[in-house]
């Protein structure tokens, strides 16, 4: 099979270095890819927003299978654009896509399956928002309703503190337009856990359990991130309780949503907080891989993960090969300089240890230029190792992770439980 990814991340980096160890596939390419995409397939100069030359290129190159990693396409329609035109793409149209795209849509779709979710209500005007949060006062969430790069959502402590952000959001539209509706829920308590599953019809393939580390500092102290690190499996959720989410969650949100004639084929991603009582929330759905849990999946991933998607497009997910390995996976994300605020660019980077096939350094901002590979955003490097156990696997991310030098660089340093 002839592959294009499309993204640009660390999630994409390990896509591409799981498909490289693929029987079934010959060429990678990978759009626009980064400094370490590039040496496991070729990167191609195309946007993630540029659907119809995408296309095109998948169309002139043969591409077998396209695999969407970033929720921006799939909301911009790509699967809509490729389905169109014959071209067999992975990920979900864009209208199922408004699980994530619109996080209204989601809650009216949790709300009429019955799916465990935060008691909420959706505000189209800032005065009406705001009495509400007067009324039910704080802790209280606030989420914007649109995409906005994991900037929307607030956990505020203080009814001001809600306020400021119901003013940001509708009042100064700081996120443009995402934040012009919002939804506001009750704050849940709990460890969260991600599940992610391959969905095709009425079939639902679970990844194994793992989880995020979103705040940027040790303790789960500090603002919120796009992910600072993850581990798999997670003591928050157990393998064993993937069937109660396959039953309680996943099910009854595509069978609601093909009530409304929408079908969804796609990665599947539900946030669950894991309540003190046992209960499982669901937070948010994404569409899509989460980033940095893709790099530890793909780690722990046995079966071919082509062959899978190739399956699920053509009906054929539920006898389709799916294997983890009993080892664990830690990743550590090594971060620039003022990230999750401004950072700087063009930072060179030295100590990257190559990789094996249980420890990689995959690559989420960096360009190389001229054989020297420079920093290029927020999160730079995902340290990802194998273990025998959660506590091992870190050991070892670490111990890789103290040789790469990344001047101003910043990492947790608890992922996992840490080095030691
Ligand atoms: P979301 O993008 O909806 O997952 O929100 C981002 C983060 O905000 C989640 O991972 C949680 O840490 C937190 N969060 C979202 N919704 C709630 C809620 N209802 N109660 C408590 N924390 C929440
Ligand atoms: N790691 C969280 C996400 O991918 O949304």
């Amino acid at each position: 099979m002839r592959i294009l990814v499309i993204g640009s991340g660390g999630r994409e980096h390990a896509i591409c270095w799981r498909l490289a160890q693929s029987a079934t596939v010959t060429k990678i390419f990978c759009a626009p890819g980064n400094g370490g995409t590039s040496n496991v397939a070729t990167n191609i100069p195309l946007s993630v927003r540029a659907i119809p030359e995408l296309a095109q290129f998948a169309q002139e190159e043969q591409i077998d299978l396209t695999i969407v990693g970033p929720e921006e396409p799939l909301s911009l329609g790509i699967v809509d654009y490729f389905d169109e035109r014959g071209l067999p793409i992975f990920g979900p149209s864009k209208q199922a896509a408004q699980l994530e795209s619109s996080k209204s849509f989601a809650k009216e779709i949790m709300l009429a399956a019955g799916v465990r979710t935060a008691r909420g209500q959706v505000f189209e005007s800032l005065q009406e928002a705001e009495e509400y949060v007067r009324l039910h006062g704080a802790p209280i969430v606030i989420k914007a309703d649109g995409l906005a790069a994991g900037k929307g959502v607030v956990v505020a402590g203080s009814i001001e503190e809600a306020l400021l952000a119901l003013r940001d959001f509708m009042g100064s539209k700081t996120l443009g337009s995402a934040g012009s509706r919002v939804v506001i829920e009750e704050c849940l308590h709990g460890a969260e856990a991600s599940v992610i599953a391959v969905v095709s019809g009425d079939t639902v393939r679970p990844f194994v359990v793992s989880q995020d580390y979103k705040r940027l500092l040790d303790d789960n102290k500090g603002p919120n991130t796009g992910g600072m690190g993850a581990i798999s499996p997670t003591p928050v959720l157990s393998e064993a309780r993937l069937q109660e989410c396959i039953d309680e969650i996943f099910l009854p949100t595509i069978r609601e949503l093909r009530k409304r004639g929408v079908e969804y084929t796609g990665f599947l991603y539900a946030g669950a907080m894991v309540q003190p009582d046992g209960a499982i929330s669901v937070l948010e759905f994404n569409c899509r891989l989460g980033d940095p849990e893709t790099q530890v999946l793909m780690m722990r991933m046995e079966s071919d993960l082509a062959a899978l998607l190739r399956d699920a497009l053509a009906g054929g997910l539920r006898e389709a090969e799916l294997k983890f390995k009993g080892d664990a996976a830690v990743c550590i994300v090594l971060a620039s300089e003022g990230y999750p605020g401004k950072v700087r660019d063009g930072v060179s980077i030295t100590g990257v240890t190559p990789a094996t096939s249980d420890a990689v350094v995959f690559h989420a901002g960096t360009s190389s230029d001229a054989g020297r590979l420079l920093s290029s955003g927020g999160r730079i490097l995902c340290v990802t190792a194998q273990g025998e156990s959660v506590k091992t696997a870190a050991q070892r991310a670490y111990q890789i992770a103290e040789k790469v030098t990344l001047p101003g660089g910043q990492y947790r340093r608890d992922i996992g439980g840490g080095a030691a």
